[in-house]
């Protein structure tokens, strides 16, 4: 294998080292020149936030040539020395020594001038995006999650599962599906009037998954400890800036555990994931606390360090409905939490996370566990403060009898799930899990607002270019 010639900015920044000859490759973020007879370019790799300064002598073979061509968003491969820098911004910088252009950028065309460009603006420019401070340490935060949620799970002697995208089963009550047609959509086969999905590709009616907990459960009940993380697809007309056609979700599966247990390893996953990123993403969220919110790494420290509330939804409605506050949606006992009431419970009340439990069963799926009461199951959810619900999870219903009543009485054909009965017919298990959404994770992580722009190409409604 050849070798490379790069090395990343981020090494040379972190080494801090002088160095007689290194050779860096990126892109310009501005060139400013001096009246001295020298230039500087700030280059970025993406290896990390910082760029690094590089000081180009007028003197440079062919300079004149190249002058022209060094803008904004042009790409470039300096060597050069690396000394040590006598500005407090940097460690080092660079003398360059050879240069070459890579690819132009030119400035009448290149949309990312240095001015500010606002988030929605940037969400047009898709393709360009990655190159801006946001985005780039929003997609280096991303990362070291996603790499943090395989260590977590490892380390604790879960198994990666990987469950299906496309599904014939509907994890009921998470949410409406995409379907997956090979069909022709102007004249497609039909009998008696209706659609004959016996001509479509898997000879049924198949979507992108919701949810790959029911696959999940199939595993757990052999391997006992599964984890799945992969897209997920729900086809819901929702414009909020917390749901998005397609996210990327974690779903736990333990067997022999209660939902306590389950509580327990949702606090403190969202705890271990919290400490990961402020050990390893320091420049990154640092840069966030600055431009984004203020208080996010008081706010980050805070969820990790404190234990969370625990309620049950009773409680929940009761505290609800005595406050003061004026909400939107009226709270009664046994409708939905609103995002309003949710947030208002972990920022006012609590000011730290919280996990309502035990929901009115008219009001959960079928899988969840049924209480002794007969009117609420073992479901939880975890609220945090500004962004309300990140994770939905229960103990599923592991007895063969009442899982089929809970069938009959959600209007289900039992037979559909013959299956999911199975698992309860033979060797059945207490087990539990939940759902983390990965994109709500890195928003709160970051502090950005809008769950498109911690995505590389959010899909929402009306919108699914680049
Ligand atoms: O609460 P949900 O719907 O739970 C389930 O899907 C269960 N099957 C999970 C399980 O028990 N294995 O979704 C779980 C989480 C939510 O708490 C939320 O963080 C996220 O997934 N989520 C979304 N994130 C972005 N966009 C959407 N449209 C989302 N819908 C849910
Ligand atoms: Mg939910």
């Amino acid at each position: 294998m050849s070798e490379l010639r790069r090395t990343p900015i981020k090494q040379l920044l972190s080494e801090g080292r002088a160095h007689p000859s290194v050779t860096v490759q990126g892109w310009v973020r501005t060139r400013r020149d001096s009246k001295g007879g020298f230039s500087f370019i700030e280059l970025n790799d993406g290896s990390c936030l910082k760029n690094l300064q590089i000081i180009a002598d007028h003197t440079l073979a062919s300079w004149q040539e190249l002058q022209a061509k060094i803008h904004t968003g042009a790409c470039l491969e300096i060597s050069g020395e690396l000394i040590e820098s006598e500005g407090k911004k940097q460690s080092v910088e660079m003398r360059a020594g050879e240069l070459k252009v890579f690819g132009e950028a030119d400035p009448e065309h290149y949309p990312l001038q240095k001015k500010f460009h606002s988030l929605e603006y940037l969400r047009e420019i898709a393709h360009l995006r990655p190159r801006t401070n946001t985005i780039g340490a929003v997609m280096r935060v991303r990362s070291r999650l996603a790499y943090a949620v395989h260590q977590f799970f490892v380390d604790r002697g879960f198994i990666y599962l990987h469950t299906p995208i496309i599904t014939s089963s509907d994890c009921e009550g998470a949410g409406e599906m995409f379907q997956v047609t090979t069909l022709d959509l102007d004249k497609p086969p039909r009998v008696d009037g209706a659609v004959d999905f016996k001509e479509d590709f898997f000879g049924e009616k198949t979507g992108l998954t919701v949810s790959g907990q029911l696959e999940g459960e199939i595993y757990a009940m052999a391997l006992s400890l599964v984890y799945t993380f992969g897209p997920t697809f729900r086809a819901e007309n929702s414009h909020t800036s917390r749901h998005l056609s397609e996210f990327w979700m974690i779903e736990p599966e333990m067997a022999f555990y209660d939902l306590e247990n389950d509580m327990d390893l949702a606090e403190e996953f969202i705890k271990y994931l919290l400490g990961e990123v402020l050990e390893h993403c320091h420049d990154d969220l640092e840069f966030f606390n600055q431009r984004v919110d203020k208080n996010l790494l008081t706010t980050l420290a805070h969820v990790k360090d404190t234990p969370f509330e625990h309620i049950d939804y009773t409680k929940a409605v009761e505290l609800l409905r005595k406050s003061n506050q004026k909400f939107e949606y009226a709270v009664e006992w046994g409708g939905h939490l609103q995002s309003e009431h949710e947030r208002y419970l972990a920022e006012t009340v609590f000011k730290k996370p919280v996990i309502i439990y035990d929901y009115p069963e008219k009001i959960k799926p079928f899988y969840m566990k049924m209480n002794q009461d007969g009117k609420t199951v073992r479901a939880m959810d975890v609220l945090l403060p500004r962004l309300g619900e990140i994770i939905g999870g229960s103990q599923r219903e592991d007895d063969y009898e009442v899982l089929k009543s809970r069938f009959d009485a959600k209007g289900i054909d039992p037979k559909e799930y013959w299956w999911y009965l199975d698992l309860r017919r033979f060797g059945s298990a207490p087990h539990s899990g939940f759902g983390l959404g990965f994109e709500r994770m890195v928003q709160f992580a970051t502090g950005v607002e809008n769950i498109r722009d911690v995505i590389p190409f959010p899909r929402f409604p009306k919108h699914a270019k680049f």
